[in-house]
């Protein structure tokens, strides 16, 4: 019998791909300002926020903007993000993720999202997951980004459990750090070199099951 009471989900890059559309996204607004950056930088701006993740870029394109810039230049790359999102649908949950969460349901296991996205009901509403969730916390709810474990907290919060009872499902360095500084189990989605810090480390949801939670 597992002791976990409630699962805490990254959404980008766990429960679906948007990595490739912030990257557009970025990459646009990058060549508008006259550089490039490669899929490999990219990998940098996994789970950190918006604006932490402009300042990343200008810095790689050695442009300096003031504040009010910066917003304008955020707010643009957000609308070019939104319209590759408008165009999302339910096909492209990554593989497994549907079956997990339904499981989880029918333990009784609570499910809460901890993502720094600021976009994340619009995705969950777009690929047709919002109804699994028992608590969002996501961008419009904290102050401090991964690897703070802010996120988290407020997911043992909001589904009434301690940190002990809680696994995070994670495939950003961040992220895994912030689940370990709140002091849950972290189950990383990805690569094992990558994601030295997790307890385990699954490619895909598809090896994931009740029975493997602590
Ligand atoms: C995270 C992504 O989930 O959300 C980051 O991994 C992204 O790449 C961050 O920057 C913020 O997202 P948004 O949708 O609020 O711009
Ligand atoms: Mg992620």
């Amino acid at each position: 019998m597992t002791q976990t009471k409630a699962c805490l989900f990254d959404l980008d890059g766990v429960i679906v791909d948007t990595a490739i559309y912030h990257f557009q996204a970025w990459r646009r607004l990058a060549n508008e300002l006259g550089f490039d950056f490669t899929e490999h930088q990219n990998e940098q701006l996994k789970g950190i926020s918006r604006m932490e993740s402009l300042e990343l870029i200008l810095n790689w394109g050695n442009i300096t903007l003031t504040e009010t810039e910066k917003l304008d230049w955020a707010t643009r790359k957000n609308s070019w993000y939104l319209d590759l999102v408008m165009q999302m649908t339910p096909n492209e949950v990554l593989e497994g993720v549907p079956e997990f969460l339904k499981s989880l349901q029918e333990q009784n296991i609570k499910i809460a999202l901890g993502s720094a996205s600021k976009n994340s009901k619009l995705i969950l509403e777009k690929i047709q997951m919002l109804h699994y969730f028992d608590a969002i916390i996501d961008g419009n709810n904290i102050t401090k980004g991964k690897p703070n474990p802010q996120v988290f907290l407020l997911g043992a919060e909001a589904t009434n459990t301690q940190p002990a009872e809680c696994v995070v499902f994670e495939d950003a360095v961040a992220g895994v750090q912030a689940g370990k500084a709140a002091g849950m189990t972290v189950v990383g989605v990805g690569s094992p070199e990558i994601l030295t810090e997790a307890d385990i480390v699954i490619t895909s949801f598809k090896e994931m099951s009740v029975d493997r939670l602590p």
